[in-house]
């Protein structure tokens, strides 16, 4: 089988200049941290995109059958309303996501992007033309762009299942590990307020102590599994040296984006040889 048109999408290199002029300003527009965690899903655990997104793709697909139906149309065109003015807080959310992503998930992204903003367009001329009493041409308009909103979704889809953008890309990791306990160390060899990278058969673990407490994460990133163990330990978290998302030590949860999950967790004990031990959680 040849390649998919979304794995064709993924290898337009010459898509690069316009992605990094337009992540920049991107992440120039959404500067405070608060504002960027809470459109990448930190404070529900995983992306809002996608949950974003239902509500223009449901008023969008309901006013198309509306339309095909006697008397539906001012309903549909109310719907159409509805779904273009939600659909701008979903691309929002959908930029801030996009711009912290690898290049091959922003190339996809940026096609995605710009068939969505036809789309828009689009249902933006159907209202108008509906407002206008034309109708026929207005229908005409909303079918198409919900064609062109389709092909988009379908890139959306690839970028998310094809590429995991938006995966919690370290819950793989946890099924390499065998169950039971796994040595990791004499407790000696942990330096108290300091992290550790130890492996778990392939499966690289990253240790931090406090006092007496150890916790043990997976050591590859939930956002794009950049290495934690090259990242700065600041206030009791973890920050990922490849785009910032931040974890508490303690408990693997996420602080601030990029990333929208929790780093996994083990589970740890100390022998009474003083060797320290872990195991899935
Ligand atoms: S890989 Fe992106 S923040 Fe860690």
């Amino acid at each position: 089988m040849g390649l998919l048109v979304g794995e064709r999408v993924e290898r337009v290199e010459s898509l690069d200049p316009v992605g990094d002029r337009l992540s920049g300003a991107v992440r120039k527009v959404l500067r405070p941290q608060w504002l960027r965690d809470v459109l990448h899903g930190v404070p529900l655990g995983h992306a809002l995109h996608p949950v974003l997104v239902q509500l223009p793709v449901g008023a969008w697909i309901s006013a198309a059958i509306l339309d095909a139906l006697p008397g539906g149309t001012k309903a549909a065109t109310t719907l159409i309303a509805v779904g273009t003015a939600s659909a701008v807080p979903a691309a929002v959310a959908g930029a801030n996501d996009w711009a912290s992503l690898g290049p091959e998930q922003r190339r996809v992204g940026l096609v995605h992007a710009a068939a969505n903003t036809v789309a828009l367009a689009l249902f933006g001329g159907s209202l108008v033309a509906r407002a206008r009493g034309r109708s026929t041409a207005g229908k005409a308009l909303s079918y198409t762009a919900l064609a062109v909103a389709g092909g988009s979704a379908y890139l959306g889809g690839h970028l998310s299942y094809a590429q995991g953008a938006g995966m919690n890309q370290a819950v793989p990791a946890l099924r390499l590990i065998p169950d039971g306990w796994h040595d990791l160390g004499a407790t000696a060899e942990f330096t108290d307020g300091f992290t550790s990278v130890r492996h778990i058969g392939e499966v690289p673990v990253l240790v931090y102590r406090e006092d007496d407490r150890f916790s043990v994460l997976l050591e590859r990133c939930a956002h794009q599994s950049g290495p934690l163990g090259e990242g700065k330990v600041e206030d009791g978290c973890v920050v990922c040296p490849w785009h910032g998302s931040t974890f508490r030590l303690r408990d693997g949860s996420v602080k601030h984006g990029p990333a929208s999950s929790n780093q996994p967790t083990l589970r740890t004990h100390v022998t009474p040889g003083g060797r320290l031990e872990a195991a899935l959680p």
